[in-house]
Protein backbone atom coordinates (compact mmCIF):
# COMPACT_ATOMS: atom_id res chain seq x y z
CA UNK A 1 0.00 0.00 0.00
CA UNK A 2 1.11 3.44 -1.03
CA UNK A 3 2.57 5.33 2.08
CA UNK A 4 0.57 8.98 2.24
CA UNK A 5 4.21 10.65 2.98
CA UNK A 6 5.17 9.48 -0.47
CA UNK A 7 6.02 12.50 -2.69
CA UNK A 8 6.37 11.51 -6.62
CA UNK A 9 7.98 14.89 -7.50
CA UNK A 10 11.50 13.78 -5.16
CA UNK A 11 12.09 11.46 -8.27
CA UNK A 12 11.30 13.83 -10.98
CA UNK A 13 14.17 16.38 -9.75
CA UNK A 14 17.03 16.30 -11.72
CA UNK A 15 17.16 14.89 -15.55
CA UNK A 16 19.89 11.75 -14.01
CA UNK A 17 17.26 11.19 -11.23
CA UNK A 18 14.13 10.90 -13.74
CA UNK A 19 16.81 8.82 -15.93
CA UNK A 20 17.32 6.23 -13.34
CA UNK A 21 14.04 5.76 -12.42
CA UNK A 22 12.70 5.40 -16.48
CA UNK A 23 10.98 2.35 -17.21
CA UNK A 24 10.92 2.41 -20.78
CA UNK A 25 13.45 3.40 -23.58
CA UNK A 26 13.58 3.80 -26.94
CA UNK A 27 16.57 3.05 -28.66
CA UNK A 28 18.14 2.70 -32.74
CA UNK A 29 18.20 -0.96 -32.06
CA UNK A 30 14.45 -1.29 -32.45
CA UNK A 31 14.09 0.36 -35.54
CA UNK A 32 13.27 -1.03 -38.78
CA UNK A 33 13.59 1.18 -41.90
CA UNK A 34 11.01 0.68 -44.90
CA UNK A 35 12.51 0.86 -48.02
CA UNK A 36 10.28 1.41 -51.84
CA UNK A 37 12.06 0.12 -54.52
CA UNK A 38 11.64 1.17 -58.09
CA UNK A 39 12.65 0.14 -61.69
CA UNK A 40 15.79 2.20 -63.04
CA UNK A 41 19.26 3.19 -61.90
CA UNK A 42 19.43 6.58 -60.25
CA UNK A 43 16.33 7.14 -59.09
CA UNK A 44 15.65 8.89 -55.41
CA UNK A 45 12.05 10.70 -55.86
CA UNK A 46 10.44 11.97 -53.00
CA UNK A 47 7.43 10.56 -52.55
CA UNK A 48 4.28 13.25 -52.31
CA UNK A 49 1.98 10.63 -50.21
CA UNK A 50 5.35 10.83 -47.61
CA UNK A 51 7.63 13.60 -47.32
CA UNK A 52 11.22 12.19 -46.29
CA UNK A 53 10.48 9.09 -48.07
CA UNK A 54 11.43 8.20 -51.59
CA UNK A 55 11.14 5.74 -54.46
CA UNK A 56 14.79 4.04 -54.94
CA UNK A 57 16.47 2.82 -57.42
CA UNK A 58 18.32 -0.36 -56.72
CA UNK A 59 21.80 1.62 -56.70
CA UNK A 60 20.06 4.55 -54.47
CA UNK A 61 18.38 2.15 -52.17
CA UNK A 62 22.16 0.50 -51.58
CA UNK A 63 23.21 3.93 -50.44
CA UNK A 64 20.16 4.51 -48.72
CA UNK A 65 20.68 1.13 -46.26
CA UNK A 66 24.15 2.43 -45.90
CA UNK A 67 22.93 5.15 -44.99
CA UNK A 68 20.64 3.95 -42.01
CA UNK A 69 23.36 0.98 -41.27
CA UNK A 70 25.85 3.69 -40.69
CA UNK A 71 23.81 5.43 -38.12
CA UNK A 72 23.03 2.40 -36.37
CA UNK A 73 19.60 0.97 -37.48
CA UNK A 74 19.64 -2.76 -37.46
CA UNK A 75 17.20 -4.00 -40.36
CA UNK A 76 15.32 -2.73 -43.56
CA UNK A 77 11.87 -3.47 -44.65
CA UNK A 78 11.95 -4.36 -48.62
CA UNK A 79 8.80 -2.97 -50.88
CA UNK A 80 8.75 -2.80 -54.12
CA UNK A 81 7.07 -1.23 -57.31
CA UNK A 82 7.28 -3.76 -60.23
CA UNK A 83 7.39 -3.41 -63.75
CA UNK A 84 4.41 -5.09 -64.77
CA UNK A 85 1.02 -6.39 -63.12
CA UNK A 86 -1.27 -9.11 -64.12
CA UNK A 87 -3.62 -10.89 -62.57
CA UNK A 88 -1.89 -13.49 -60.57
CA UNK A 89 0.59 -10.75 -59.67
CA UNK A 90 3.53 -13.16 -61.22
CA UNK A 91 6.04 -10.05 -60.97
CA UNK A 92 6.09 -10.70 -57.20
CA UNK A 93 7.98 -13.58 -57.58
CA UNK A 94 10.48 -12.95 -60.36
CA UNK A 95 13.83 -12.73 -59.53
CA UNK A 96 14.27 -9.65 -62.19
CA UNK A 97 12.28 -7.48 -60.72
CA UNK A 98 13.28 -4.66 -57.94
CA UNK A 99 12.08 -6.07 -54.98
CA UNK A 100 14.75 -9.67 -55.63
CA UNK A 101 17.25 -7.12 -57.24
CA UNK A 102 17.44 -4.83 -54.09
CA UNK A 103 17.69 -7.61 -51.84
CA UNK A 104 20.65 -9.35 -53.26
CA UNK A 105 22.75 -5.58 -53.63
CA UNK A 106 21.72 -4.66 -50.35
CA UNK A 107 23.10 -8.30 -48.85
CA UNK A 108 26.30 -8.05 -50.96
CA UNK A 109 26.68 -4.55 -50.17
CA UNK A 110 25.68 -4.17 -46.58
CA UNK A 111 26.31 -7.75 -45.38
CA UNK A 112 25.20 -6.34 -41.52
CA UNK A 113 22.16 -4.95 -41.86
CA UNK A 114 18.63 -7.61 -41.53
CA UNK A 115 17.20 -7.73 -44.68
CA UNK A 116 13.19 -8.01 -44.18
CA UNK A 117 11.09 -8.53 -47.32
CA UNK A 118 7.07 -7.38 -47.74
CA UNK A 119 5.62 -10.31 -48.80
CA UNK A 120 2.40 -9.79 -50.52
CA UNK A 121 0.17 -9.47 -53.96
CA UNK A 122 -1.20 -6.12 -53.91
CA UNK A 123 1.49 -4.27 -55.77
CA UNK A 124 1.66 -6.74 -58.55
CA UNK A 125 -1.79 -7.96 -58.93
CA UNK A 126 -3.70 -6.14 -61.99
CA UNK A 127 -7.08 -5.70 -59.45
CA UNK A 128 -4.77 -4.33 -56.38
CA UNK A 129 -6.01 -7.20 -54.05
CA UNK A 130 -3.87 -9.38 -51.90
CA UNK A 131 -4.95 -12.24 -53.56
CA UNK A 132 -6.40 -13.96 -56.75
CA UNK A 133 -9.16 -12.75 -57.47
CA UNK A 134 -12.10 -14.72 -58.97
CA UNK A 135 -15.82 -12.93 -59.59
CA UNK A 136 -14.62 -10.03 -57.42
CA UNK A 137 -13.84 -12.37 -54.57
CA UNK A 138 -10.52 -12.61 -53.28
CA UNK A 139 -9.95 -16.39 -52.67
CA UNK A 140 -8.01 -17.75 -49.75
CA UNK A 141 -6.30 -21.13 -50.43
CA UNK A 142 -5.45 -20.60 -54.28
CA UNK A 143 -3.57 -17.57 -53.30
CA UNK A 144 -1.47 -20.00 -50.65
CA UNK A 145 0.54 -21.23 -53.44
CA UNK A 146 1.50 -18.23 -54.89
CA UNK A 147 2.70 -16.13 -51.80
CA UNK A 148 4.98 -19.54 -50.62
CA UNK A 149 6.85 -18.69 -54.42
CA UNK A 150 7.00 -14.87 -53.24
CA UNK A 151 8.57 -15.41 -49.70
CA UNK A 152 10.69 -18.28 -51.73
CA UNK A 153 12.14 -16.16 -54.13
CA UNK A 154 13.22 -13.64 -51.78
CA UNK A 155 14.60 -15.77 -49.70
CA UNK A 156 16.84 -16.69 -52.61
CA UNK A 157 17.33 -13.62 -53.02
CA UNK A 158 19.21 -13.43 -49.42
CA UNK A 159 16.13 -12.18 -47.60
CA UNK A 160 17.06 -13.09 -44.20
CA UNK A 161 12.87 -12.58 -43.04
CA UNK A 162 9.88 -12.35 -44.66
CA UNK A 163 7.11 -10.29 -43.96
CA UNK A 164 3.62 -11.84 -45.14
CA UNK A 165 1.10 -8.92 -45.11
CA UNK A 166 -2.01 -10.32 -46.81
CA UNK A 167 -4.06 -11.75 -44.17
CA UNK A 168 -5.09 -14.98 -46.02
CA UNK A 169 -6.05 -17.79 -43.09
CA UNK A 170 -3.32 -20.31 -43.31
CA UNK A 171 0.01 -18.03 -45.23
CA UNK A 172 1.92 -18.29 -42.38
CA UNK A 173 1.90 -22.39 -42.51
CA UNK A 174 2.07 -22.12 -46.22
CA UNK A 175 5.17 -20.25 -45.98
CA UNK A 176 6.92 -21.81 -43.34
CA UNK A 177 6.51 -24.80 -45.55
CA UNK A 178 7.89 -23.70 -49.26
CA UNK A 179 10.92 -21.91 -47.06
CA UNK A 180 11.96 -25.48 -45.23
CA UNK A 181 11.43 -27.30 -48.95
CA UNK A 182 13.37 -25.20 -50.27
CA UNK A 183 16.06 -25.44 -48.01
CA UNK A 184 15.49 -22.11 -45.99
CA UNK A 185 15.21 -23.40 -42.78
CA UNK A 186 16.95 -20.18 -41.44
CA UNK A 187 14.83 -17.38 -42.95
CA UNK A 188 12.36 -16.10 -40.17
CA UNK A 189 8.77 -15.28 -40.21
CA UNK A 190 7.73 -11.66 -39.24
CA UNK A 191 4.13 -12.13 -39.57
CA UNK A 192 1.35 -9.37 -39.88
CA UNK A 193 -0.63 -11.22 -37.29
CA UNK A 194 -2.99 -8.64 -36.32
CA UNK A 195 -3.68 -6.05 -39.62
CA UNK A 196 -6.51 -4.34 -39.49
CA UNK A 197 -8.57 -3.09 -42.33
CA UNK A 198 -7.44 0.68 -41.69
CA UNK A 199 -7.76 4.08 -43.41
CA UNK A 200 -3.88 4.99 -42.04
CA UNK A 201 -2.62 3.25 -44.99
CA UNK A 202 -3.57 5.74 -47.35
CA UNK A 203 -0.61 7.20 -48.33
CA UNK A 204 1.36 3.94 -48.35
CA UNK A 205 -1.13 2.93 -51.28
CA UNK A 206 -0.62 5.99 -53.20
CA UNK A 207 3.09 5.24 -53.12
CA UNK A 208 2.93 1.51 -53.99
CA UNK A 209 -0.09 2.02 -56.51
CA UNK A 210 -1.62 -0.48 -54.99
CA UNK A 211 -5.27 0.92 -54.15
CA UNK A 212 -7.89 -2.27 -55.45
CA UNK A 213 -9.69 -1.32 -58.11
CA UNK A 214 -13.05 -3.09 -56.73
CA UNK A 215 -14.09 -3.25 -52.82
CA UNK A 216 -11.80 -2.72 -50.08
CA UNK A 217 -9.55 -4.85 -47.82
CA UNK A 218 -11.86 -5.69 -45.59
CA UNK A 219 -13.18 -9.43 -46.43
CA UNK A 220 -9.17 -10.38 -45.45
CA UNK A 221 -7.53 -8.05 -42.70
CA UNK A 222 -9.71 -7.35 -39.48
CA UNK A 223 -12.39 -5.19 -38.68
CA UNK A 224 -11.09 -2.61 -36.22
CA UNK A 225 -13.47 -3.12 -33.44
CA UNK A 226 -12.18 -6.67 -32.40
CA UNK A 227 -9.33 -7.30 -29.70
CA UNK A 228 -10.20 -10.98 -29.19
CA UNK A 229 -10.28 -11.90 -32.75
CA UNK A 230 -6.63 -10.25 -32.80
CA UNK A 231 -5.31 -12.56 -30.04
CA UNK A 232 -6.86 -15.82 -31.94
CA UNK A 233 -5.19 -14.17 -35.00
CA UNK A 234 -1.53 -14.35 -33.16
CA UNK A 235 -2.43 -17.66 -31.94
CA UNK A 236 -2.95 -19.10 -34.98
CA UNK A 237 0.38 -17.17 -36.71
CA UNK A 238 2.46 -18.72 -34.05
CA UNK A 239 1.21 -21.97 -34.26
CA UNK A 240 2.32 -21.76 -38.13
CA UNK A 241 5.71 -20.98 -37.13
CA UNK A 242 5.70 -17.01 -37.28
CA UNK A 243 8.78 -16.57 -35.40
CA UNK A 244 7.92 -12.75 -34.70
CA UNK A 245 3.87 -11.45 -34.20
CA UNK A 246 3.44 -8.03 -35.62
CA UNK A 247 0.39 -5.75 -34.98
CA UNK A 248 -0.77 -3.18 -37.59
CA UNK A 249 -1.01 -0.20 -37.42
CA UNK A 250 0.23 0.80 -34.41
CA UNK A 251 -0.89 4.40 -32.67
CA UNK A 252 -4.28 3.14 -32.64
CA UNK A 253 -3.83 -0.28 -31.53
CA UNK A 254 -1.71 -0.23 -28.33
CA UNK A 255 -3.91 -1.60 -26.36
CA UNK A 256 -3.85 -4.58 -28.83
CA UNK A 257 -0.12 -4.41 -28.17
CA UNK A 258 -0.17 -4.68 -24.54
CA UNK A 259 -2.50 -7.65 -24.47
CA UNK A 260 -0.62 -9.33 -27.01
CA UNK A 261 2.60 -9.04 -25.19
CA UNK A 262 0.92 -10.35 -21.56
CA UNK A 263 -0.18 -13.53 -24.06
CA UNK A 264 2.34 -14.21 -25.79
CA UNK A 265 5.79 -15.24 -25.15
CA UNK A 266 7.24 -13.96 -28.63
CA UNK A 267 9.10 -10.99 -30.37
CA UNK A 268 6.92 -8.54 -30.67
CA UNK A 269 6.63 -6.00 -33.80
CA UNK A 270 4.53 -3.17 -34.36
CA UNK A 271 4.21 -1.10 -37.65
CA UNK A 272 3.96 2.30 -37.32
CA UNK A 273 1.88 3.06 -40.39
CA UNK A 274 2.03 5.59 -43.42
CA UNK A 275 -0.87 7.26 -42.21
CA UNK A 276 0.13 7.80 -38.55
CA UNK A 277 3.59 9.25 -40.44
CA UNK A 278 1.83 11.43 -42.24
CA UNK A 279 -0.13 12.84 -40.02
CA UNK A 280 3.04 13.83 -37.40
CA UNK A 281 4.61 15.33 -40.74
CA UNK A 282 1.93 17.59 -41.57
CA UNK A 283 1.54 18.79 -38.14
CA UNK A 284 4.77 19.11 -37.84
CA UNK A 285 5.25 21.44 -41.23
CA UNK A 286 2.48 23.54 -40.06
CA UNK A 287 4.38 24.22 -36.84
CA UNK A 288 1.63 22.86 -34.82
CA UNK A 289 3.27 20.35 -33.18
CA UNK A 290 7.15 19.81 -32.28
CA UNK A 291 8.09 17.00 -34.87
CA UNK A 292 11.33 15.54 -33.12
CA UNK A 293 9.28 15.79 -29.37
CA UNK A 294 6.23 14.50 -30.87
CA UNK A 295 7.82 11.14 -32.48
CA UNK A 296 9.86 10.15 -29.93
CA UNK A 297 6.92 10.22 -27.91
CA UNK A 298 4.61 8.43 -29.74
CA UNK A 299 7.14 5.98 -30.59
CA UNK A 300 8.07 5.21 -26.91
CA UNK A 301 4.63 5.06 -25.77
CA UNK A 302 4.42 1.83 -28.67
CA UNK A 303 7.06 0.56 -26.25
CA UNK A 304 5.67 1.07 -23.43
CA UNK A 305 2.29 -0.74 -24.58
CA UNK A 306 5.00 -3.78 -25.45
CA UNK A 307 6.17 -3.52 -28.49
CA UNK A 308 10.13 -4.13 -29.02
CA UNK A 309 10.42 -4.01 -32.66
CA UNK A 310 9.18 -0.50 -34.64
CA UNK A 311 8.72 -0.38 -38.45
CA UNK A 312 8.86 3.39 -38.89
CA UNK A 313 9.30 5.75 -41.83
CA UNK A 314 10.92 7.92 -38.96
CA UNK A 315 13.53 5.17 -38.69
CA UNK A 316 16.40 7.28 -39.66
CA UNK A 317 15.44 10.74 -38.14
CA UNK A 318 14.68 8.54 -34.44
CA UNK A 319 18.79 7.52 -34.88
CA UNK A 320 20.16 10.68 -35.19
CA UNK A 321 18.30 11.92 -32.24
CA UNK A 322 19.14 9.07 -29.74
CA UNK A 323 22.35 8.16 -30.85
C1 LIG B 1 0.40 -4.47 -48.38
C2 LIG B 1 0.80 -3.54 -47.29
C3 LIG B 1 0.15 -2.38 -46.84
C4 LIG B 1 0.99 -1.81 -45.89
C5 LIG B 1 2.09 -2.64 -45.76
N1 LIG B 1 1.96 -3.72 -46.62
C6 LIG B 1 -1.09 -1.72 -47.28
C7 LIG B 1 -2.37 -2.43 -47.31
O1 LIG B 1 -2.57 -3.48 -46.70
O2 LIG B 1 -3.23 -1.91 -48.01
C8 LIG B 1 0.72 -0.53 -45.18
C9 LIG B 1 1.93 0.21 -44.74
C10 LIG B 1 1.69 1.63 -44.39
O3 LIG B 1 0.57 2.15 -44.46
O4 LIG B 1 2.68 2.27 -44.02
N2 LIG B 1 -0.43 -5.50 -47.99
ZN1 LIG C 1 -1.35 -6.55 -49.85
Amino acid sequence: MLDLTYRPRRLRTTPAMRALVRETTLQVEDLIYPLFIVPGTGVKEEIPSLPGQYHLSVDEAVNMAKEAHALGVLGVEIFGIPTYKDEQGSSAWDMEQPVQQAIMAIRKEVPELVVVSDVCLCQYTSTGHCGCVENHEVLNDETLPLLAKVAVSHAKAGAHMVAPSDMMDGRVAAIREALDEAGFTNVSIMSYAAKYASAYYGPFRDAVHSAPEFGDRKGYQMDEANRLEAMREIELDIREGADIIMIKPALSYLDIVREARDNFDYPLAVYNVSGEYAMVKTAAAQGLVDEKRIVLETLLSMKRAGAKIIITYHALDVARWVR
